[in-house]
C-alpha cells in the first residue's frame, strides 16, 4: 500500500509522521515544491524508524509526481496557512490554483486514488478537487469535521472535567469560524447527554470556542495549527487503509442529502476502503437544519469564486 502526502509543511509533515508511526502504509511519499524540503523531512523521519519502531519506507520528492504513482490514498495539504487575524476563506486566491495543479498532477499518476483534502478553505478546496479530478464522489474527502470534532471534545472535556476519550461529539457544516456547527445536543458523555452536565452559558461557550478553535491557535502560534490537523488527516487515512468503517464527519459531495446538492460540506459519514461508504442521516432538529442551510449558503458563495477564477 502506498500513501502520498503533498505538502511538507507543518501539517503535511505531521500527517506523514502519524501515518508512519501507525504503520498505515508500506510506502509513504512526501512531495513539496520547495527544493529539498520533502527529501529532508522524509530522511529525518526515516531516522526515527528504529526509535519509533516502524517499517514504512518514506521518500521525499521535489515537485516530481512520478514517485507517487499508484498511491491508494493521497493527502493534499498544499497551500499557504493562515496568519493571525485571517480567515480560512481569505486563502482562496492563492490556494485554489495550487490545489488545482496538485490534483491534476496526482491524477496523472494515480487515476483511481482516494483524495483527502486538508488545504484551506477546506470545503471549497474539496469541491475544487472533486470537480478537477472527476473521481467518483466517494473518493474525494475533506478532513475538517474530524479536526473540529476533536477540538469540540477537547472543549467539552475541559468544561465537564472529564476525559476527552469518554466523549462523543460531532461538528458538521463548513470548516469556517462562522460556518461550523458543533452538535451539542447530540454530544454524549458515556451515553449521557453532555447538556446534563453543563449550564446553558457553558454550552454556548464550548460551542463558540470550538468554532474559533483554529483562529485561537493561529493567534497563539502565529500560523495555522498542525498537530491536530495532521493527526486528523492520518486518522482519516487509517479508516480507509484498515477498512475500519468508522463514523465521523467529513466534507463530502452532497447530492440531495441533508437537503443540499452540488456542494462539498461536512456531514457524518462512514469511511472504509472505498472512501465514503455511507452518508448517515442524524435527523437534525429544524434549528440545526436551519444552521446547516446557512452554512451551506456561505460555502456555496465561496465555491462561486472558483467559477470566477475559471477553475471549475
Ligand atoms: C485549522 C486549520 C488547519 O483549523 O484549518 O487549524
Amino acid at each position: 500500500m502506498k500513501v502520498t502526502v503533498v505538502g511538507a509543511g507543518a501539517v503535511g509533515a505531521t500527517c506523514a509522521e502519524n501515518i508512519a508511526r501507525k504503520q498505515l502504509a508500506e510506502e509513504l511519499v512526501i512531495v513539496d515544491i520547495k527544493e529539498g524540503l520533502a527529501e529532508g523531512k522524509a530522511m529525518d523521519m526515516m531516522q526515527t524508524a528504529t526509535l519509533n519502531g516502524f517499517d514504512t519506507k518514506i521518500i521525499g520528492s521535489t515537485n516530481d509526481y512520478a514517485p507517487t504513482a499508484d498511491s491508494s490514498v493521497v493527502v493534499i495539504t498544499s497551500g499557504l496557512p493562515r496568519k493571525p487575524g485571517m480567515t480560512r476563506e481569505e486563502l482562496i486566491g492563492t490556494n485554489a490554483g495550487i490545489v488545482k495543479s496538485v490534483t491534476d498532477n496526482i491524477l496523472k499518476y494515480s487515476p483511481n486514488t482516494i483524495l483527502i483534502v486538508i488545504s484551506n478553505p477546506m470545503d471549497t478546496m474539496t469541491y475544487l478537487s472533486a470537480k478537477a479530478s472527476g473521481l467518483p464522489k466517494e473518493r474525494v474527502i475533506g478532513m475538517g469535521g474530524i479536526l473540529d470534532s476533536s477540538r469540540f471534545k477537547y472543549r467539552l472535556s475541559e468544561a465537564i472535567g472529564c476525559s476527552p476519550n469518554d466523549l462523543q461529539g460531532v461538528v458538521i457544516g463548513g470548516h469556517g469560524d462562522t460556518t461550523m456547527i458543533p452538535l451539542i445536543n447530540h454530544a454524549t458523555y458515556n451515553s449521557t447527554p453532555v447538556t446534563n452536565f453543563l449550564t446553558k452559558e457553558q454550552q454556548e461557550s464550548v460551542v463558540q470556542e470550538t468554532m474559533v478553535g483554529g483562529a485561537t491557535l493561529t493567534k497563539l502560534i502565529g500560523t495555522s495549527a498542525w498537530y491536530a490537523p495532521g493527526a486528523a488527516g492520518a486518522y482519516l487515512v487509517e479508516s480507509i487503509v484498515r477498512d475500519q468503517k468508522k463514523l465521523f464527519p467529513c466534507c463530502v459531495y452532497l447530492d440531495g442529502e441533508y437537503g443540499q446538492k452540488d456542494i462539498c460540506i461536512g456531514v457524518p459519514v462512514v469511511v472504509g476502503k472505498n472512501g465514503i461508504e455511507k452518508i448517515v442521516d442524524y435527523k437534525l432538529s429544524s434549528e440545526e437544519q436551519e444552521k446547516f442551510n446557512k452554512s451551506a449558503e456561505a460555502v456555496r458563495n465561496m465555491n462561486n469564486v472558483l467559477g470566477e477564477m475559471k477553475l471549475v
